[in-house]
């Protein structure tokens, strides 16, 4: 199981300090071999439903048997993840729900779901690199434009801000000013077995894709989504998910709900 040392107040203030300040902060060799190959081998098994192709896992009923379930159930994970969030919003989470997503990136579809620049609905992201390329011309770096916005109150301001952003034409845009020089996001190189931590709702960020025939796998945990329980909320929610089963019929390949990393 992996194991993650208890965190004092003022560990998780100095974590929470790089997160404000330079976007991110890594939590070093959370995973050993032996529970990175665990998770490996949990990818391959999935990925053998979709050969080639882009999949996502959502949720903990389709991950429970995978490692990632000690971790979303390990109490420190959990502590951390509210005393970061509480640190961010000044107020506890609405809800206590770790959600798990894996995303494994490969194949032609791997590519359209590269660059695609959003903010998360959680507060909150811990990513845990899996599988990430090293050789190639594009190994699937994270692209980071950290703390882009504040936290919203106004939940209406927040959905017309992710409509603005989260479209084709704006995040063809972005990679145009990126690939010009004019926009410059952080660019992290994932290590597998250390875990990344950022604030997914104020940050814009997407993988670059990988070069072809290389494989790219994440884990992500979401905690605490700011506007749980709105209306506007509920109404993405019921929109991407019958995007998602839409999706999900056409090609077969479980979906992400939302862009995940
Ligand atoms: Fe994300």
């Amino acid at each position: 199981m992996p194991t993650l040392p208890a965190l004092d107040a003022q560990h998780v203030k100095t974590l929470a300090h790089d997160m404000d300040t330079q976007g991110f902060t890594r939590l070093d060799h959370v995973l050993s071999e032996t529970e990175l190959e665990q998770l490996q081998a949990f990818t391959d098994s999935r990925a053998l439903k979709h050969p080639g192709e882009y999949f996502a896992y959502h949720g903990e009923s389709a991950l429970n048997e995978s490692l990632l379930a000690s971790l979303w159930s390990d109490p420190v994970v959990k502590q951390l993840l509210e005393k970061l969030y509480l640190h961010a919003a000044r107020q506890p989470s609405p809800s206590q729900q770790i959600f798990p997503v894996l995303r494994c990136i490969q194949g032609s579809r791997g590519v359209r779901e590269s660059n695609c620049f959003h903010f998360d609905a959680s507060l909150v992201t811990a990513l845990i690199p899996i599988y990430i390329p090293t050789e190639g011309q594009e190994c699937g770096d994270l692209l980071l434009f950290p703390n882009a916005r504040k936290l919203r109150s106004n939940v209406v301001r927040n959905v017309v801000e992710k409509a603005l952003l989260q479209n084709r034409f704006s995040r063809w845009l972005t990679c145009v000013a990126i690939n010009q020089g004019w926009l410059h996001p952080k660019v992290l190189k994932l290590v597998p077995g250390h875990i990344y931590l950022f604030w997914g709702y104020r940050s814009l960020h997407a993988n670059q894709p990988c070069s072809p025939g290389l494989k790219r796998a994440t884990a992500i945990l979401h905690f605490g989504d700011p506007h749980s329980g709105s209306m506007a909320t509920r109404m993405i929610l019921g929109i991407n998910q019958r995007r998602a089963a839409r999706a999900s019929a056409k090609s077969r390949i479980a979906p992400p709900e939302t862009p995940a990393l």
